[in-house]
């Protein structure tokens, strides 16, 4: 079902997401964090692929998005790109890779598309960090801006509640967003903030918005692809649909061949050489 409204099968680029967002179709987006997950994801008609940094959860067990390094992304990433056809691949460039100067936060970036041929980034904030977002997108390299919850300064919140409840945090939020529009990132994510400031940000601005826990008033959605699978049971949010129960799935698949093993039932004489 590649290419869900029209049945085009074309590459998806950040040019026909914001023509997407004119015509009112909305952006689908998911992570994936390897190659059979992204072969499938991609397979599905998804619009855009996020090699997000939660593969430091997800993937790897950590608490927080911090430890995941830069070659670690960067091999979560080639896998990824391997697998897809169709989908906008978009990569997070991990904790620490930009925010220390704009020479590093270029360097960095040019490494991650020299070496896993995807096709945008994305960076977590605004204002403090405009000036390495212009210019890597004055490299020639598509960003896509993140702000609302950015779990890379979860150590500065503290913890993971919805983000610019406040006026003041969400004055500085419409800012920020107006900042990278005009920086020329080319769409936004928008993390767990209420929906009703997530839809004026989208209203007021030109490029596509993808919200995760902001409301249906934004021009697409992201979720983590294992949590809308089910494949973990602690995890319910409440902006979660969960569209399987993998978790149920694959246990239950597991057991059986457990036991299947335990009572020599596999392998039968069809299942060898
Ligand atoms: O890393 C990630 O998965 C993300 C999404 C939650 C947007 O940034």
């Amino acid at each position: 079902m590649a290419g869900y409204i029209s049945g085009d099968t074309r590459k998806v680029t950040t040019h026909r997401l914001i023509e997407m967002k004119q015509r009112g179709e909305k952006i689908s987006m998911l992570t994936s964090y390897d190659y059979t997950t992204a072969q499938i994801v991609d397979g599905a008609g998804i619009d855009v692929i996020l090699v997000g940094d939660s593969a430091s959860n997800v993937m790897a067990g950590n608490v927080t998005t911090l430890p995941i390094t830069l070659d670690q992304m960067i091999y979560h990433g080639k896998s990824v790109v391997r697998g897809v056809k169709r989908a906008l691949v978009v990569i997070d460039m991990p904790f620490g890779t930009y925010q220390t100067s704009d020479f590093e936060a270029v360097t960095n970036a040019i490494n991650i598309m020299k070496i896993t041929h995807c096709d945008a980034l994305k960076l977590e904030g605004g204002e403090e960090i405009i000036d390495a977002v212009k210019k890597i997108i004055a490299a020639g390299i598509p960003i896509m801006g993140h702000l609302g919850l950015m779990p890379q300064s979860i150590n500065k919140y503290g913890t993971y509640t919805v983000r610019a409840k406040d006026d003041e945090e969400a004055e500085k939020l419409i800012r920020d967003a107006h900042l990278l529009e005009e920086a020329g990132c080319f769409g936004l994510v928008l993390e767990k903030i209420p929906a009703e400031l997530a839809k004026r940000v989208a209203d007021e601005l030109t490029i596509p918005v993808i919200g995760i826990g902001a409301g249906g008033g934004v021009d697409g959605q992201v979720l983590v692809v294992s949590d809308m699978l089910g494949m973990s049971n602690g995890f319910s949010p409440r902006f979660l649909r969960r569209y399987a129960n993998l978790h149920t799935i694959m246990t239950d698949a597991i057991q059986q061949y457990v036991k299947d093993v335990k009572d020599s039932d596999f392998p039968n004489v069809n299942e060898q050489y």
